[in-house]
């Protein structure tokens, strides 16, 4: 006898979801269920409620027996995603925005400091989630002491807050100056931590997350860890460059991340009114066009008056990123 999608999914619905002791009925954690009656294979994604490996191991098992030896069919693919949770602080839906690039030094991280202290005189309250676990660099960029942050008793993480933004960073659990080398399990258990332990200001309406470069697994292990977002893509006009922003613009839509644009960065020296394309030219339309979205900000080559990183409301720059800020909070 051949199961049906229905009959199959009836039965997985029936096992139950290990991160939460629920079944996946209760859970609603069939993502996706296909049934291939050539092959005799069952395709399926499940949801979890913590994407840890040892979840996933079980679950694993268990629908490779139902499926394989209870069921009959010849073999199983299983995949897995986070459930999107309605508890803490994803129910007082906060607005996560995801800023990615292709390739580091392209001004990704300079780009998520400034856009955060830009919705904050806009009057907004921000954290971000520095995630670039390639080269955390928010912290030196707001000029933050780099200490490990409190906890709470059941393993909460207190944000540090800077100017009214609070911040969370891979930083923060780094011993400095050391290459990082975290395996697999132990990067993904701090990222859930980001995700789903830290105790925001109760007033947080954006959370900026600052995203290790690149379209590999890791860039995308990390965006499949935020519970919803929109993303911008930050590209240097030069065209080596958005060749590969345009890589990390696909994957966010694979995701099903909406976009909110490109930011072309570096895009132009000003020089006495005069704009010199050192870096090129063209690059963050190149973008936009393939991933059919808009180049939302240019922000030229410079560097802020008096602080390391940060433009304030009153210089030329600072004005460009109160603009995207504003485009921003049109749209979501
Ligand atoms: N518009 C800009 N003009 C001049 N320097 C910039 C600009 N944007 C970024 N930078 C500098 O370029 C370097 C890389 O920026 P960073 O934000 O760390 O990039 P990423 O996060 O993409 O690796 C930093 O030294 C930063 O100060
Ligand atoms: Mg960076």
């Amino acid at each position: 006898m051949v199961y049906t999608k229905e009959q199959v999914k009836e039965q997985v619905n029936k096992l139950v979801d290990p991160s939460c002791g629920k079944t996946f009925g209760e859970t609603n954690g069939i993502k996706h269920l296909e049934v291939d009656i050539i092959r005799n294979t069952v395709t399926v994604i499940i949801g979890l409620d913590k994407l840890e490996d040892d979840f996933k191991k079980t679950v694993t098992r268990e629908l490779a027996k139902l499926i394989k030896l209870d069921l009959g069919f010849t073999g199983i693919k299983t995949d897995f995603q986070l459930n999107k949770r309605d508890t803490s602080i994803l129910s007082r839906e906060v607005k996560y925005i995801g800023v990615a690039s292709g390739k580091g030094g392209v001004g990704k991280s300079t780009v998520t400091a400034n856009l955060a202290y830009a919705l904050k005189h806009l009057g907004k309250k921000v954290g971000i989630i520095d995630a670039d676990i390639y080269g955390s660099s928010i912290p030196t960029i707001i000029d933050m002491p780099i200490t490990p942050p409190k906890g709470t008793k059941d393993e909460k993480i207190i944000p540090y807050n800077k100017d009214g933004i609070e911040l969370i960073s891979t930083e923060f659990f780094l011993a400095p100056d050391k290459p990082l080398m975290w395996r697999g399990p132990m990067l993904g258990k701090m990222l859930n931590h980001f995700f789903y332990d830290v105790i925001w200001d109760k007033d947080i309406e954006y959370i900026l997350v600052d995203l290790p470069p690149g379209t590999g697994d890791v860039a995308l292990d990390i965006q499949k860890l935020i519970p919803s977002c929109k993303m911008i893509i930050v590209t240097t006009p030069h065209k080596s460059a958005s060749h590969i922003a345009v890589k990390a613009g696909f994957a966010a839509e694979q995701l099903e991340h909406e976009l909110l644009g490109v930011v072309e960065n570096m895009s132009y020296l000003d020089h006495k009114g005069e704009r010199i394309n050192i870096f090129g030219e063209g690059g963050g339309k190149i973008v936009a066009d393939k991933l059919k979205t808009k180049v939302i900000s240019t922000i030229p080559i410079g560097q802020p008056k008096n602080h390391v990183s940060i433009f304030t409301p009153h210089e030329e720059i600072g004005i460009d990123y109160l603009g995207l800020a504003n485009k921003i909070l049109k749209e979501y």
